[in-house]
């Protein structure tokens, strides 16, 4: 059995690809962790070139992607809130998906439909309210990954949810810009110290989540393989 994780945030080695490996190692199962980092992903361009062998034609780095995708017994999707949305780089790996429809082999359908399926989802924002979204910060990516999960008939298995690192810690004017997310945070006076900014190790109990949703996909999948025999 085979669990593929995918982190869609565009940066290396952050929240999203920390959660993301948090689940998969809990599974103690066979896992492949892949980072969206430097990926070129274009969203579907509705050639519908899939449509006849469920094969994407956009020749990108989804290629090679969407084979492991179809023969990993499970996913666990990560992705960021960017702009109070499914960050880009998630959203045109999500889209890709389209390919998995027409299902040949099969009866029609979704040629996902059954795959087991994790979310784990980041927000800067944390426990804030989106404004005009009755959803956290932090909630907001999941949630919209969870649209396509539900469209491609991927059976839901849980969601994390942790805080990362808005790039106002990192951007150098953190201190300074009145439009810092620094300051909303920690105040008008707020100096960017290590302390202050937000990272997994800081959230044990998120850390634990992940990891417990990570022995619910093992048992899932396990008691799966044995109804199947
Ligand atoms: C362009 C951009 C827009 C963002 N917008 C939001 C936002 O609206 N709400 C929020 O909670 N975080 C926002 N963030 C912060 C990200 O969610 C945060 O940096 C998160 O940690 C990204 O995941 P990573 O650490 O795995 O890269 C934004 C970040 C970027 C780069």
């Amino acid at each position: 059995m085979k669990v593929l994780g995918i982190s869609g945030s565009p940066r290396k080695s952050q929240t999203t690809e920390g959660l993301v490996k948090t689940v998969l190692d809990a599974t103690g199962l066979e896992t492949e962790l892949i980072s969206l980092h430097g990926k070129k992903i274009n969203g579907c361009i509705c050639c519908l070139g899939c449509v006849e062998d469920n094969i994407c034609k956009v020749q990108d780095d989804y290629i090679p992607l969407m084979d492991k995708v179809l023969k990993a017994d499970a996913i666990v999707i990560g992705a960021a809130n960017y702009f109070g949305r499914l960050n880009a780089l998630s959203h045109s790996f999500l889209e890709r998906f389209y390919c998995f429809r027409h299902d040949k082999d099969g009866h029609g359908g979704m040629r996902l439909s059954g795959k087991l399926g994790v979310i784990a989802s980041v927000g800067g924002g944390g426990e804030w309210e989106m404004p005009g979204r009755d959803s956290k910060m932090y909630e907001i990516a999941g949630e919209d990954v969870k649209g396509f999960f539900d469209y491609n008939e991927i059976v839901l298995v849980g969601v994390v949810e942790a805080q990362g690192a808005v790039p106002c810690f990192s951007c150098g004017y953190g201190e300074i810009c009145s439009v810092s997310g620094v300051k909303a945070f920690f105040g008008q006076d707020a100096k960017i110290t290590p302390e202050i900014i937000p990272c997994l190790e800081k959230q044990p109990e998120v850390i634990d989540k992940a990891k417990s949703l990570g022995k619910t996909l093992r048992e899932r999948l396990t008691k799966n393989y044995k109804d199947k025999e």
